[in-house]
């Protein structure tokens, strides 16, 4: 028997949200380093998220266009591999946009977003619901830099995990390693992981792309000091720091950096951190892979590489992984 009647998928929110104590002990301890350093995820409140998206549109950010043509490109072997009975984990789900065009194709049971945004996670996971109602979806507001275990509501379906952007450039490679593992263990021995990887190119290309000429990666990279004083009561002048990208060839890595204009204190909570002029806080690092460079770590942490997809200009990748 056959029905017109699509069933409903289900919706339920996993809140593992670090404290916000966590948070403080953490920037004050990077503060206090000799190079003053701040982690990435600190970028993503509502307007970081908001920001974030607005680079996702940028001339010079060739990384979103450029991952989702490959995406388009491959569309029936993505099929293949999001099919019936799939859970889809992404990792660092942001605007859940790239999900919107993987579901197009493949047609995953569930989907679990798993983002530090809290808000942003809840309003993009909540619309998805509505516009793919036969969908289950399940985000998990997590810092997954930390290991943590999937709802056992995941248990039951094929695990796909998703981790698309470039983000893995966001951790230095042995930390790549470490990161990957846990999410080898998090998705299950047999489990599949789609992950994009933005390939080694020139650096004028590389700096563009982090450094826009309408200054939108300036105001992103910015608005993190501006998350630190809403979040933890810090007091910096955000106009007393400048935006910096600079590609470290040797490290094969973007490097972006907020610069001190001046000397100056900043209070964050109870602690006062001193700035020389010219001194700077290191935000962000986003390294590039050679295919190869890229295999080999994927194969030290627990993957065998299934399937490489990358575009015309061969600037990124779409690698398909299995864990052993
Ligand atoms: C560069 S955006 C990528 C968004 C989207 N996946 C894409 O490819 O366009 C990174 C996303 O990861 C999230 N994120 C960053 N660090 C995180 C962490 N430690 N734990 C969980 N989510 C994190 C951010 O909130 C943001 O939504």
């Amino acid at each position: 028997m056959t029905s017109d009647v699509t069933a409903l998928g289900d919706y339920q929110f996993f809140d593992l949200k670090p404290a916000r104590r966590d948070m403080h002990e953490e920037i004050v301890a990077g503060l206090r380093e000799q190079n003053k350093r701040i982690a990435p995820k600190y970028f993503y409140n509502e307007q970081g998220s908001a920001l974030f998206e607005s680079i996702t549109e940028l001339p010079e950010y060739y990384l979103t266009r450029t991952e989702m043509a490959v995406f388009d490109r491959y569309r029936e072997d993505l099929a293949v591999v999001i099919g019936g009975g799939t859970c889809l984990v992404e990792y660092g789900s942001g605007s859940s946009q790239k999900i919107r065009k993987l579901l197009e194709t493949g047609q995953p049971e569930a989907y679990m977003p798993v983002d530090i945004s809290k808000d942003h996670l809840q309003s993009n996971a909540r619309a998805l619901h509505r516009d793919f109602p036969g969908l289950s979806v399940y985000p998990i507001c997590v810092d997954f830099t930390q290991p943590f275990e999937l709802p056992e509501i995941a248990n039951g379906w094929k695990r796909v995990g998703f981790f698309p952007g470039s983000s893995i450039g966001n951790f230095d490679p042995a930390d790549a390693v470490i990161f990957l593992t846990n999410i080898a263990r998090n998705l299950g021995r047999g489990a599949q992981l789609i992950i994009g990887v933005d390939r080694k190119k020139a650096a004028d290309i590389l700096e563009a792309a982090y450094d826009d000429s309408q200054g939108v990666t300036a105001e992103f990279n910015l608005n993190l000091l501006k998350h630190l004083n809403e979040e933890l009561g810090a007091d910096f002048v955000v106009d007393e720091f400048t935006h910096e990208a600079i590609y470290n060839e040797d490290l094969g890595c973007i490097q972006m950096y907020l610069r001190s204009r001046k000397d100056q204190q900043v209070n964050v909570g109870t602690e006062t951190v001193e700035f020389a002029r010219n001194e700077t806080i290191h935000t962000e690092n986003s390294y590039k892979y050679h295919v190869e460079e890229f295999q080999a770590l994927a194969e030290a942490a627990g993957f065998a590489v299934r399937s490489i997809w990358t575009d015309d200009r061969e600037w990124f990748a779409v690698v398909l992984l299995e864990v052993q």
